[in-house]
Protein backbone atom coordinates (compact mmCIF):
# COMPACT_ATOMS: atom_id res chain seq x y z
CA UNK A 1 0.00 0.00 0.00
CA UNK A 2 1.41 3.13 -0.80
CA UNK A 3 -0.77 6.17 -0.76
CA UNK A 4 -0.25 9.77 -1.69
CA UNK A 5 -1.62 12.14 0.98
CA UNK A 6 -2.36 15.36 0.50
CA UNK A 7 -1.93 18.42 3.12
CA UNK A 8 -0.85 15.93 5.99
CA UNK A 9 0.94 18.70 7.51
CA UNK A 10 -2.25 19.83 8.54
CA UNK A 11 -4.54 18.79 11.54
CA UNK A 12 -6.49 15.84 9.81
CA UNK A 13 -4.07 14.95 6.99
CA UNK A 14 -1.09 14.39 10.21
CA UNK A 15 -3.68 12.36 12.44
CA UNK A 16 -4.24 10.23 9.74
CA UNK A 17 -0.77 9.33 8.94
CA UNK A 18 -0.13 8.80 12.49
CA UNK A 19 -3.27 6.34 12.28
CA UNK A 20 -2.11 4.49 9.00
CA UNK A 21 1.48 4.22 10.31
CA UNK A 22 0.36 2.78 13.55
CA UNK A 23 -1.86 0.66 11.54
CA UNK A 24 -0.37 -1.31 8.62
CA UNK A 25 3.48 -1.88 8.68
CA UNK A 26 3.63 -2.38 5.00
CA UNK A 27 1.92 0.86 4.44
CA UNK A 28 4.53 3.58 2.68
CA UNK A 29 3.04 7.39 3.07
CA UNK A 30 4.61 10.49 0.43
CA UNK A 31 3.28 13.83 2.10
CA UNK A 32 2.82 16.39 -0.18
CA UNK A 33 2.13 19.42 1.80
CA UNK A 34 2.89 23.17 0.93
CA UNK A 35 3.06 24.49 4.36
CA UNK A 36 0.93 27.40 4.13
CA UNK A 37 0.12 28.93 7.52
CA UNK A 38 -2.03 26.10 8.52
CA UNK A 39 0.93 23.29 7.84
CA UNK A 40 3.25 22.30 10.60
CA UNK A 41 5.73 19.62 10.19
CA UNK A 42 6.08 19.74 14.13
CA UNK A 43 2.35 17.76 13.76
CA UNK A 44 4.81 14.33 12.13
CA UNK A 45 7.65 15.07 14.55
CA UNK A 46 6.59 11.76 16.09
CA UNK A 47 6.93 9.80 12.36
CA UNK A 48 9.64 11.84 11.20
CA UNK A 49 12.28 9.56 10.96
CA UNK A 50 10.48 6.33 9.88
CA UNK A 51 11.45 5.09 7.13
CA UNK A 52 7.75 4.37 5.48
CA UNK A 53 7.15 8.49 5.43
CA UNK A 54 8.39 10.68 3.05
CA UNK A 55 7.71 14.45 3.01
CA UNK A 56 7.49 17.03 -0.16
CA UNK A 57 6.99 20.57 0.44
CA UNK A 58 4.99 21.52 -2.79
CA UNK A 59 1.37 22.38 -3.80
CA UNK A 60 -1.07 20.67 -5.31
CA UNK A 61 -1.78 22.74 -7.94
CA UNK A 62 1.72 21.93 -9.62
CA UNK A 63 0.76 19.72 -12.42
CA UNK A 64 4.25 18.38 -13.06
CA UNK A 65 5.31 17.89 -9.47
CA UNK A 66 1.66 16.06 -9.03
CA UNK A 67 2.11 13.95 -11.79
CA UNK A 68 5.68 12.55 -10.79
CA UNK A 69 4.00 11.62 -7.52
CA UNK A 70 1.27 10.25 -8.31
CA UNK A 71 3.32 7.78 -11.26
CA UNK A 72 4.53 6.19 -7.82
CA UNK A 73 1.34 5.36 -5.63
CA UNK A 74 -1.54 3.00 -5.63
CA UNK A 75 -3.77 5.58 -3.84
CA UNK A 76 -4.45 9.36 -3.60
CA UNK A 77 -6.09 10.90 0.00
CA UNK A 78 -6.55 14.12 -0.31
CA UNK A 79 -6.73 16.63 2.53
CA UNK A 80 -5.41 19.63 1.26
CA UNK A 81 -7.18 22.47 1.58
CA UNK A 82 -7.95 26.12 2.89
CA UNK A 83 -9.83 24.96 5.72
CA UNK A 84 -10.95 27.89 7.60
CA UNK A 85 -14.34 29.69 6.87
CA UNK A 86 -13.39 33.19 8.74
CA UNK A 87 -10.63 33.33 6.60
CA UNK A 88 -12.69 32.75 2.83
CA UNK A 89 -14.93 35.23 4.42
CA UNK A 90 -12.28 38.06 4.44
CA UNK A 91 -10.71 36.33 1.22
CA UNK A 92 -11.41 33.84 -1.07
CA UNK A 93 -9.75 33.66 -4.25
CA UNK A 94 -6.70 31.02 -2.14
CA UNK A 95 -9.91 28.92 -1.65
CA UNK A 96 -10.73 28.41 -4.71
CA UNK A 97 -7.49 28.16 -6.15
CA UNK A 98 -6.41 25.44 -3.75
CA UNK A 99 -9.96 23.79 -3.18
CA UNK A 100 -11.24 23.37 -6.78
CA UNK A 101 -7.72 23.90 -8.72
CA UNK A 102 -5.68 21.71 -6.33
CA UNK A 103 -8.16 19.03 -6.73
CA UNK A 104 -8.66 19.21 -10.33
CA UNK A 105 -5.21 18.87 -11.13
CA UNK A 106 -4.84 15.95 -8.79
CA UNK A 107 -7.88 14.14 -10.44
CA UNK A 108 -5.83 15.10 -13.71
CA UNK A 109 -2.77 13.12 -12.70
CA UNK A 110 -5.12 10.00 -11.02
CA UNK A 111 -6.80 9.88 -14.39
CA UNK A 112 -3.47 9.88 -16.57
CA UNK A 113 -1.60 7.54 -14.07
CA UNK A 114 -3.70 4.34 -15.18
CA UNK A 115 -6.53 5.95 -12.77
CA UNK A 116 -5.41 5.87 -9.56
CA UNK A 117 -7.71 5.37 -6.63
CA UNK A 118 -9.11 8.92 -5.29
CA UNK A 119 -10.38 9.01 -1.80
CA UNK A 120 -11.56 12.96 -1.42
CA UNK A 121 -11.94 14.13 2.35
CA UNK A 122 -15.14 16.87 2.38
CA UNK A 123 -17.21 18.63 4.72
CA UNK A 124 -20.66 18.54 5.68
CA UNK A 125 -20.77 22.54 5.22
CA UNK A 126 -21.35 21.56 1.39
CA UNK A 127 -24.98 20.73 2.19
CA UNK A 128 -25.79 23.81 4.12
CA UNK A 129 -27.47 25.02 7.15
CA UNK A 130 -30.13 23.01 9.18
CA UNK A 131 -33.03 24.34 11.17
CA UNK A 132 -33.48 23.21 14.82
CA UNK A 133 -35.95 20.47 13.46
CA UNK A 134 -34.72 19.38 10.02
CA UNK A 135 -33.04 15.96 9.91
CA UNK A 136 -29.49 15.64 9.60
CA UNK A 137 -27.52 15.58 6.33
CA UNK A 138 -26.85 12.39 4.64
CA UNK A 139 -25.83 11.35 1.26
CA UNK A 140 -29.18 12.68 -0.51
CA UNK A 141 -29.36 16.06 0.71
CA UNK A 142 -29.28 18.33 -1.67
CA UNK A 143 -25.95 20.64 -2.04
CA UNK A 144 -26.36 24.26 -0.68
CA UNK A 145 -23.22 26.14 0.22
CA UNK A 146 -23.10 29.20 2.10
CA UNK A 147 -19.62 30.39 2.67
CA UNK A 148 -16.80 30.58 -0.01
CA UNK A 149 -15.17 27.92 1.80
CA UNK A 150 -17.78 25.66 1.37
CA UNK A 151 -18.52 26.63 -2.06
CA UNK A 152 -15.20 25.60 -3.06
CA UNK A 153 -15.30 22.35 -1.20
CA UNK A 154 -18.99 22.00 -3.18
CA UNK A 155 -16.81 22.44 -6.59
CA UNK A 156 -14.56 20.39 -5.80
CA UNK A 157 -16.99 17.50 -4.91
CA UNK A 158 -18.60 17.94 -7.68
CA UNK A 159 -15.10 17.61 -10.12
CA UNK A 160 -14.46 14.31 -8.62
CA UNK A 161 -17.86 12.68 -8.75
CA UNK A 162 -17.36 14.25 -12.40
CA UNK A 163 -14.26 12.51 -12.84
CA UNK A 164 -16.07 9.29 -11.89
CA UNK A 165 -18.58 9.41 -14.18
CA UNK A 166 -17.16 10.36 -17.56
CA UNK A 167 -13.70 9.03 -16.46
CA UNK A 168 -14.91 6.00 -15.03
CA UNK A 169 -12.05 7.08 -12.34
CA UNK A 170 -12.26 4.71 -8.91
CA UNK A 171 -13.66 7.29 -6.54
CA UNK A 172 -14.48 7.68 -2.93
CA UNK A 173 -15.83 11.00 -1.29
CA UNK A 174 -16.48 11.51 2.29
CA UNK A 175 -18.52 14.38 3.98
CA UNK A 176 -17.55 14.73 7.59
CA UNK A 177 -18.80 16.79 10.62
CA UNK A 178 -16.30 18.89 13.02
CA UNK A 179 -13.57 17.35 13.97
CA UNK A 180 -11.46 18.12 17.38
CA UNK A 181 -8.19 16.64 18.80
CA UNK A 182 -4.66 17.28 19.29
CA UNK A 183 -2.66 19.59 16.20
CA UNK A 184 -5.76 21.21 15.28
CA UNK A 185 -4.80 24.85 14.51
CA UNK A 186 -5.23 27.07 17.42
CA UNK A 187 -7.96 29.44 15.30
CA UNK A 188 -10.63 26.69 15.30
CA UNK A 189 -12.99 27.13 17.95
CA UNK A 190 -11.60 24.35 20.58
CA UNK A 191 -7.98 25.29 20.39
CA UNK A 192 -8.91 28.63 20.17
CA UNK A 193 -10.81 28.76 23.64
CA UNK A 194 -8.69 26.25 25.44
CA UNK A 195 -5.30 27.68 24.83
CA UNK A 196 -6.79 31.62 25.11
CA UNK A 197 -8.57 30.34 28.28
CA UNK A 198 -4.63 28.35 29.89
CA UNK A 199 -3.26 32.06 28.84
CA UNK A 200 -5.93 33.68 31.28
CA UNK A 201 -7.67 35.56 28.05
CA UNK A 202 -11.22 35.52 27.62
CA UNK A 203 -13.12 33.69 24.63
CA UNK A 204 -14.96 35.62 21.96
CA UNK A 205 -18.67 34.01 21.22
CA UNK A 206 -20.06 34.96 17.75
CA UNK A 207 -23.46 35.80 18.13
CA UNK A 208 -25.65 34.28 21.15
CA UNK A 209 -23.49 30.95 20.71
CA UNK A 210 -26.42 29.19 19.89
CA UNK A 211 -24.92 27.56 16.98
CA UNK A 212 -25.12 23.82 16.31
CA UNK A 213 -22.09 21.51 15.36
CA UNK A 214 -21.53 17.92 15.34
CA UNK A 215 -18.23 16.97 17.05
CA UNK A 216 -16.32 14.10 15.77
CA UNK A 217 -13.17 13.04 17.46
CA UNK A 218 -9.87 13.04 14.80
CA UNK A 219 -8.77 9.61 15.44
CA UNK A 220 -12.53 8.45 14.80
CA UNK A 221 -12.54 10.83 11.29
CA UNK A 222 -9.05 8.83 10.48
CA UNK A 223 -10.32 5.28 10.92
CA UNK A 224 -13.38 6.29 8.95
CA UNK A 225 -11.16 7.26 5.58
CA UNK A 226 -9.11 3.94 6.10
CA UNK A 227 -13.10 2.02 6.06
CA UNK A 228 -13.84 4.35 3.43
CA UNK A 229 -10.61 3.43 1.24
CA UNK A 230 -10.68 0.03 1.88
CA UNK A 231 -14.00 -1.68 1.90
CA UNK A 232 -16.52 1.52 0.31
CA UNK A 233 -18.33 1.23 -2.77
CA UNK A 234 -16.45 3.18 -5.75
CA UNK A 235 -18.22 6.52 -6.61
CA UNK A 236 -20.26 6.65 -3.67
CA UNK A 237 -20.39 9.09 -0.74
CA UNK A 238 -20.05 8.12 2.98
CA UNK A 239 -21.40 10.78 5.91
CA UNK A 240 -19.50 10.51 8.71
CA UNK A 241 -20.83 12.37 11.94
CA UNK A 242 -19.91 11.86 15.96
CA UNK A 243 -23.30 11.93 16.87
CA UNK A 244 -22.86 14.51 19.82
CA UNK A 245 -24.60 17.92 18.35
CA UNK A 246 -23.71 20.83 20.78
CA UNK A 247 -23.88 24.21 20.54
CA UNK A 248 -21.36 26.70 20.84
CA UNK A 249 -22.31 27.59 24.27
CA UNK A 250 -22.32 24.39 25.45
CA UNK A 251 -18.94 23.84 24.27
CA UNK A 252 -17.33 26.61 26.04
CA UNK A 253 -19.57 25.65 29.23
CA UNK A 254 -18.06 22.14 29.02
CA UNK A 255 -14.14 23.89 28.54
CA UNK A 256 -14.57 26.27 31.20
CA UNK A 257 -16.24 24.29 33.75
CA UNK A 258 -13.02 21.01 33.09
CA UNK A 259 -10.64 24.71 33.82
CA UNK A 260 -12.01 25.31 36.53
CA UNK A 261 -13.39 29.13 35.10
CA UNK A 262 -16.72 30.64 34.97
CA UNK A 263 -18.70 32.86 32.51
CA UNK A 264 -16.49 36.33 33.38
CA UNK A 265 -14.34 34.32 30.94
CA UNK A 266 -16.63 34.68 28.09
CA UNK A 267 -16.81 37.87 25.97
CA UNK A 268 -19.71 37.98 23.11
CA UNK A 269 -18.31 39.16 19.75
CA UNK A 270 -20.19 40.27 16.35
CA UNK A 271 -21.27 37.22 14.72
CA UNK A 272 -19.50 35.47 11.89
CA UNK A 273 -20.95 36.64 8.51
CA UNK A 274 -23.84 34.53 7.18
CA UNK A 275 -22.93 31.96 10.13
CA UNK A 276 -24.42 28.62 9.34
CA UNK A 277 -26.74 27.75 11.98
CA UNK A 278 -27.04 23.80 12.58
CA UNK A 279 -24.93 20.94 11.47
CA UNK A 280 -25.42 17.02 11.72
CA UNK A 281 -24.60 13.68 10.01
CA UNK A 282 -26.76 10.84 10.08
CA UNK A 283 -24.56 8.02 10.17
CA UNK A 284 -27.11 5.57 8.93
CA UNK A 285 -25.24 4.69 5.62
CA UNK A 286 -21.67 4.17 6.84
CA UNK A 287 -22.96 2.20 10.26
CA UNK A 288 -24.91 -0.27 7.81
CA UNK A 289 -22.95 -0.67 4.37
CA UNK A 290 -19.04 -0.36 6.57
CA UNK A 291 -19.94 -1.21 10.01
CA UNK A 292 -18.19 2.37 11.01
CA UNK A 293 -19.21 4.40 13.80
CA UNK A 294 -17.69 6.40 16.15
CA UNK A 295 -15.79 5.22 19.15
CA UNK A 296 -14.89 8.50 21.01
CA UNK A 297 -17.90 10.12 23.24
CA UNK A 298 -17.91 13.50 23.37
CA UNK A 299 -17.29 13.86 26.86
CA UNK A 300 -13.85 11.25 27.03
CA UNK A 301 -12.80 13.16 23.46
CA UNK A 302 -13.21 16.76 24.87
CA UNK A 303 -11.43 15.69 28.57
CA UNK A 304 -8.46 14.15 26.25
CA UNK A 305 -8.35 17.01 24.53
CA UNK A 306 -8.08 19.51 26.84
CA UNK A 307 -5.38 17.92 28.60
CA UNK A 308 -3.70 17.28 25.16
CA UNK A 309 -3.64 21.02 24.60
CA UNK A 310 -2.42 21.55 28.84
CA UNK A 311 0.46 19.28 28.00
CA UNK A 312 1.56 20.10 24.47
CA UNK A 313 1.53 24.08 25.52
CA UNK A 314 4.55 24.92 23.40
CA UNK A 315 3.17 23.11 20.66
CA UNK A 316 0.50 25.79 20.35
CA UNK A 317 2.61 28.84 21.46
CA UNK A 318 5.24 28.34 18.87
CA UNK A 319 2.39 28.69 16.43
CA UNK A 320 1.35 31.58 18.08
CA UNK A 321 4.64 32.96 18.00
CA UNK A 322 5.49 32.30 14.78
CA UNK A 323 7.89 30.16 15.69
CA UNK A 324 6.61 27.20 14.04
CA UNK A 325 7.59 28.20 10.50
CA UNK A 326 11.28 28.05 11.08
CA UNK A 327 10.65 24.52 12.43
CA UNK A 328 10.73 23.15 9.06
CA UNK A 329 14.03 24.95 8.16
CA UNK A 330 15.60 23.67 10.59
CA UNK A 331 14.57 20.20 10.50
CA UNK A 332 15.50 20.28 6.47
CA UNK A 333 18.31 22.70 6.63
CA UNK A 334 16.79 25.12 4.01
P1 LIG B 1 -5.88 22.30 7.92
O1 LIG B 1 -6.16 23.70 7.51
O2 LIG B 1 -5.47 22.02 9.33
O3 LIG B 1 -4.74 21.68 6.97
C1 LIG B 1 -4.70 21.89 5.60
C2 LIG B 1 -3.33 21.43 5.10
O4 LIG B 1 -3.31 21.58 3.67
C3 LIG B 1 -2.16 22.25 5.65
O5 LIG B 1 -1.12 21.40 6.07
C4 LIG B 1 -1.72 23.10 4.46
O6 LIG B 1 -0.34 23.43 4.49
C5 LIG B 1 -2.09 22.19 3.31
N1 LIG B 1 -2.28 22.92 2.04
C6 LIG B 1 -3.05 24.03 1.85
N2 LIG B 1 -2.96 24.42 0.57
C7 LIG B 1 -2.15 23.53 -0.06
C8 LIG B 1 -1.68 23.40 -1.41
N3 LIG B 1 -2.05 24.28 -2.35
N4 LIG B 1 -0.88 22.37 -1.71
C9 LIG B 1 -0.50 21.47 -0.76
N5 LIG B 1 -0.89 21.56 0.53
C10 LIG B 1 -1.72 22.59 0.87
O7 LIG B 1 -7.17 21.47 7.53
P2 LIG B 1 -7.89 20.26 8.30
O8 LIG B 1 -8.78 20.81 9.33
O9 LIG B 1 -6.87 19.24 8.62
O10 LIG B 1 -8.83 19.71 7.11
C11 LIG B 1 -8.34 18.74 6.18
C12 LIG B 1 -9.42 18.43 5.18
O11 LIG B 1 -10.58 17.96 5.84
C13 LIG B 1 -9.87 19.66 4.37
O12 LIG B 1 -10.10 19.24 3.04
C14 LIG B 1 -11.18 20.08 5.03
O13 LIG B 1 -12.04 20.69 4.10
C15 LIG B 1 -11.72 18.74 5.48
N6 LIG B 1 -12.58 18.75 6.67
C16 LIG B 1 -12.17 19.35 7.82
C17 LIG B 1 -12.99 19.29 8.95
C18 LIG B 1 -12.57 19.91 10.26
O14 LIG B 1 -13.37 19.95 11.20
N7 LIG B 1 -11.35 20.39 10.41
C19 LIG B 1 -14.22 18.64 8.88
C20 LIG B 1 -14.60 18.06 7.66
C21 LIG B 1 -13.78 18.11 6.57
O1 LIG C 1 -18.33 21.11 9.65
C1 LIG C 1 -17.05 20.84 9.21
C2 LIG C 1 -16.22 22.10 9.19
O2 LIG C 1 -15.92 22.42 10.54
C3 LIG C 1 -14.95 21.97 8.37
O3 LIG C 1 -15.29 21.75 7.03
C4 LIG C 1 -14.10 23.24 8.49
O4 LIG C 1 -12.87 23.06 7.80
C5 LIG C 1 -13.82 23.49 9.95
O5 LIG C 1 -13.09 24.69 10.10
C6 LIG C 1 -15.13 23.57 10.74
O6 LIG C 1 -15.87 24.77 10.38
P1 LIG C 1 -16.62 25.66 11.48
O7 LIG C 1 -16.78 27.01 10.95
O8 LIG C 1 -17.81 24.95 12.00
O9 LIG C 1 -15.48 25.61 12.66
P2 LIG C 1 -14.92 26.75 13.63
O10 LIG C 1 -14.06 26.06 14.65
O11 LIG C 1 -14.35 27.90 12.89
O12 LIG C 1 -16.24 27.26 14.37
C7 LIG C 1 -17.08 26.37 15.10
C8 LIG C 1 -18.25 27.18 15.63
O13 LIG C 1 -17.76 28.08 16.63
C9 LIG C 1 -18.92 28.05 14.59
O14 LIG C 1 -20.32 28.10 14.87
C10 LIG C 1 -18.31 29.43 14.79
C11 LIG C 1 -18.05 29.45 16.27
N1 LIG C 1 -16.87 30.25 16.71
C12 LIG C 1 -15.67 30.01 16.11
C13 LIG C 1 -14.54 30.71 16.47
C14 LIG C 1 -13.22 30.47 15.79
C15 LIG C 1 -17.00 31.20 17.73
O15 LIG C 1 -18.08 31.40 18.30
N2 LIG C 1 -15.86 31.89 18.09
C16 LIG C 1 -14.65 31.71 17.49
O16 LIG C 1 -13.67 32.40 17.85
Amino acid sequence: MKILVTGGAGFIGSNYIQYMLEKYPNVTIVNLDLLTYAGNVANLAIVENDARYFFVKGDICDAKLVNDLVKDVDTIVHFAAESHVDRSIMDSSSFVHTNVVGTLTLLEAAKNNGNKRFHHVSTDEVFGSLGKNDPAFNESTPYDPRSPYSASKAGSDHLVRAYFHTHGLPITISNCSNNYGPYQFPEKLIPLFVSNLIDGKKVPIYGAGDNIRDWLHVRDHCSAIDRVVHEGKIGETYCVGGNAERTNMQITQIILTAMNMNDEMIEFVDDRKGHDKRYAIDNTKIKAELGWEPSVTFEEGITQTIHWYKENQKWWRDIKSGEYQEYYKKQYSV
